[in-house]
């Protein structure tokens, strides 16, 4: 096993997640976790310290003992995480005369570096970064440059101590998963024999030994991410489960009956399976709500009440199952790195919640590893590669006040553009296309009346890892065709935009 020691960057997960897709399996810690539990744990290979958004050399930021070098385990250091070994060391770190932010040139010094065997002799990085070393420790030799910055990398091979100022794990770098690879064969020795089934079979193991005789309830949306944590779920502790699945009236066109035909009575899985129509009460909450972070926990709170309350129906529920995923943790703020959103099944958590725990199966996954285990479980392609759907649904798909009436025109809309898109075949590349209600009316003219009707927003994104993506090129005819539908077929819309921005700087849903 290789742990991530997080300080705090943004892609903390992605360093993770390469690591796995190197089959040898990696578990993501704070920095502060203690030596007794690192020594402690079992067939430990490796240690990778994050990057973060500090300067090592002021009082409060984060560090680590330095003992953690001395444990016999080889330890790389990236970005912040290099500049805090070279300060923890004896280096010397400072602000840098010149930043360097995204692709750069670096030339690698050490063609016998065990770090950077098989990578180019120049070869493109991903930078990010204000401070750098300007001076390497005693024992260790500088192994990259870049023509502003004297260590992009370094290493004292004797100690298995290495370091890097660029992010390896970002796909930019254009050899970092070959760096990284060559971390764990080469320097940590990692065997490589650890598979995403091994992650289904040990999970079903720890769920079965963490619930026990237990009872247990899933937040069940019908999306990829809950239903692969029900199924994992299932299979863990069969009829000990119960599915509850919240109508909440801000779902897609005909969704809830499509949810309830999959895992209802009717549909393949052995589930307990409850469907509760709340779509009125969620109107009232919302109403007159405007403020995006409000309404997203508005619609969280009011998730759990409604999951406590059928919880009590049953009787003794220890467990409260939710399908939380990577990106969904990190953009809330759980650990060090800014709130972006409160993702409705995480930060807009309500302070007391009426369960012992709650389990979150799939918290330190991204989509793509889930679909893989959702393949693995044996869940239908069909459910496995659906588009993510957002926990508050349309709520955050429709700017402004929510309304049943809005909730309406945004259903229609978005049906349209699903049908349309997936008709012309167009879908294999995207991640994520719907459509969003925006708040802006316009004048407009239908058949010599003039309208004062809603405009509709498009959007369609490629991405792989839902943390960045980019604005698809749908072809023109497609949105052509859309536009007229929509604006002929739906009613309080007379007119229709198509969003270009990428996320960053705009994020992938409205709110
Ligand atoms: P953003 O809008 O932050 O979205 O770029 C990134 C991905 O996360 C989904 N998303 C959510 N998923 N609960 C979820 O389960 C939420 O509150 C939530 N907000 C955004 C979004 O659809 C996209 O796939």
């Amino acid at each position: 096993m290789i742990i991530v020691l997080d300080f705090g960057g943004q892609y903390n997960q992605l360093i993770a997640r390469r690591v796995r897709e190197c089959n040898v399996y990696c578990e993501v810690h704070p920095n502060t976790l203690s030596l007794e539990k690192i020594k402690a744990m079992k067939n430990l290979k490796g240690i990778i310290f994050t990057g973060g958004p500090n300067s090592v050399y002021t009082s409060d930021s984060a560090t680590i003992s330095t003992e953690v070098f001395k444990l016999g385990v080889p330890v790389l250091g990236i970005c912040y995480g290099s500049q805090l070994m070279a300060h923890l060391l004896g280096g010397k770190v400072e602000t840098a005369p010149v930043s360097e932010y995204g692709k750069t040139d670096v030339s690698i010094k050490a063609a016998g570096s065990k770090l950077f065997e098989g990578v180019s002799a120049n070869t493109v990085c991903w930078m990010s970064h204000t401070d750098y070393i300007s001076k390497a420790p005693e024992g260790f030799t500088i192994t990259a440059d870049t023509p502003v910055c004297p260590v992009a990398a370094m290493e004292n091979e004797a100690e298995g101590l290495y370091a890097v100022q660029f992010h390896p794990e970002v796909l930019h770098t254009v050899e970092g998963t070959k760096m990284l690879s060559n971390f764990v064969y080469n320097v940590c020795q990692c065997a490589g024999d650890w598979r995403m089934d091994s992650f289904v079979e040990t999970t079903i193991q720890q769920l079965k030994e963490k619930i026990g005789n237990g009872k247990a309830l899933c937040a069940l949306s019908g999306g990829v991410d809950s239903s692969v944590a029900a199924v994992l779920m299932s299979k863990a502790i069969g009829k000990q489960l119960t599915c509850v699945f919240v109508d909440h009236g801000l779902l897609r066109k005909d969704e809830g009956d499509q949810v309830e035909a999959v895992f209802g009575p009717d549909g393949p899985y052995d589930l307990n399976f409850i469907r509760v129509n709340v779509q009125e009460r969620f109107y009232e909450k919302l109403k007159g709500v405007t403020e995006p972070e409000q309404k997203r926990k508005i619609i969280g709170e009011e998730f759990i009440r409604v999951f406590e309350e059928e919880a009590k129906k049953i009787g003794a529920v220890d467990f409260l199952v939710q399908g939380t995923i990577y990106p969904d943790v990190i953009e809330s703020g759980l650990g060090k790195s800014a709130v972006i959103k409160s993702h409705h099944n995480v930060g807009g958590l309500p302070d007391y919640v009426d369960f012992k725990e709650i389990v979150e199966p799939l918290r330190l996954l991204f989509k793509d590893e889930v679909r893989k285990a959702g393949r693995e479980l044996g869940i239908p392609d069909y459910l496995v590669n659906r588009q993510p759907f957002p926990g508050p649904g349309l709520g955050i798909r429709i700017i402004g006040e929510v309304t049943a009436e809005k909730v309406k025109i945004v259903q229609e809309a978005d049906a349209i553009y699903r049908e349309e898109v997936a008709a012309a075949g167009v879908d294999k590349n995207l991640g994520q296309y719907f459509a969003a209600l925006t708040n802006m009316r316009s004048v407009g003219v239908m058949g010599d009346f003039r309208t004062y009707d809603y405009a509709i927003a498009l959007r369609a994104v490629m991405t792989s890892d839902f943390m960045t993506a980019e604005s698809a090129q749908l072809p023109w005819e497609v949105l052509h065709k859309v536009t007229n539908r929509i604006v002929n077929e739906v009613k309080g819309v007379n007119r229709v935009m198509y969003d270009c921005t990428s996320k960053p700087p705009a994020t992938i849903e409205f709110e």
